[in-house]
């Protein structure tokens, strides 16, 4: 199958384009290659290209979104959305991500977001996700919305993807303690979009891990995986509360979620959010200690 990814260069993309390339001809497009605000660009490179199927994994983080109300729509609405017609046009399945950030998480201890709930975004970011989340539907029937939350894996730095790093490494982190939300782990996000495009069924997917941490509890998890022992922890373990990290966009407290869609369809319940960490952990510094050799 011929695939093209757009946002390539990214956490997401670049895990879908190392896992497709083997078997499919995959167009793995970064950000140089193609900008999806481009409208004009998108519908080209997609008629050129005639792909089977686009996943679109560009985008732009949270705080920048905050700050530019504009650029958020552009790379969040009207791209997705040229992206979607153009591959309508072309008869491709479209994928398409989205985000926690929908829900407004102001219940903290409710049970998981499921699709049925409604979504009420309190970010810029949140809210262009959203308006993109009915720009791709409406534009593309044969088309995917995969919400997921707080990915990690290798090739990103960010705080969950290299927590347990600095910590080996003596940094000390700041972990904030009252925000919560379900965890993914790259490679467990990857093998869920295979079984997906396997099953055939367009719709909206909540991806996760099973279970819902703070950024805190994630730490410690990491911590405790990478062999710190207690005083080492709680010497390099600073708990923080949100208001103190002093970001620009306001966080949902709390967004853990869970999958109708792939329990209708009799896909198994994603692992716990601890064992695909203790997976992270494992693989990452295993490779880490072969690389420094
Ligand atoms: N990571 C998470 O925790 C998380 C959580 C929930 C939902 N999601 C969703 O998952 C998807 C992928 O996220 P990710 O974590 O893989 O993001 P990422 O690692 O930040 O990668 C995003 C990529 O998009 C590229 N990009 C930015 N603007 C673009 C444009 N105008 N045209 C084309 N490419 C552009 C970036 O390139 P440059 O850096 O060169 O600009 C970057 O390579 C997004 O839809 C995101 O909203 C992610």
């Amino acid at each position: 199958m011929k695939i093209a990814v757009t946002g390539a260069g990214g956490l997401i993309g670049s895990h879908l384009v190392e896992h497709f390339a083997p078997a499919h001809e995959v167009l793995a497009l970064k950000h140089a290659d193609l900008d999806i605000t481009d409208g004009e660009a998108v519908g080209r490179c997609v008629l050129d290209l005639r792909p089977a199927l686009v996943i679109n994994c560009a985008t732009v983080e949270v705080d920048e979104c905050e700050g530019d109300s504009k650029l958020a729509r552009a790379v969040h609405v009207e791209g997705p959305q040229a992206l979607a017609q153009a591959a309508s046009r072309v008869g491709a399945g479209f994928i398409h991500f989205s985000t926690n950030y929908v829900f407004d998480g102001r219940e903290i201890g409710r049970a998981p977001y499921a699709i049925e709930d409604e979504p009420y975004p309190i970010n810029v970011y949140g809210k262009a996700k959203l308006a993109g989340e009915r720009a791709v539907r409406q534009a593309c029937s044969r088309s995917a919305i995969i919400r997921t939350s707080w990915v990690y894996g290798a090739g990103k730095k960010s705080f969950l993807s290299t927590a347990h790093r600095d910590l080996l490494a003596g940094k000390r982190i700041r972990a904030v303690s009252d925000v919560w939300a379900s965890t993914t782990y790259v490679a467990d996000l990857v093998a869920r979009i295979v079984e997906i495009l396997a099953a055939g069924r367009y719709g909206t997917y909540h991806v996760v891990n099973e279970g819902v941490c703070s950024y805190y509890e994630f730490a410690l998890e990491a911590a405790r995986l990478a062999g710190l022992t207690d005083d080492r922890v709680k010497e390099l373990i600073g708990v923080i509360q949100e208001v103190e990290a002093k970001r620009l966009a306001p966080r949902p407290r709390y967004t853990p979620m869970r999958c109708l869609l792939s329990e209708e369809i009799g896909l198994s319940p994603m692992r716990e959010w601890r064992s695909a960490l203790a997976d992270y952990v494992r693989t990452s510094t295993t490779f880490t200690s072969s690389e420094s050799r």
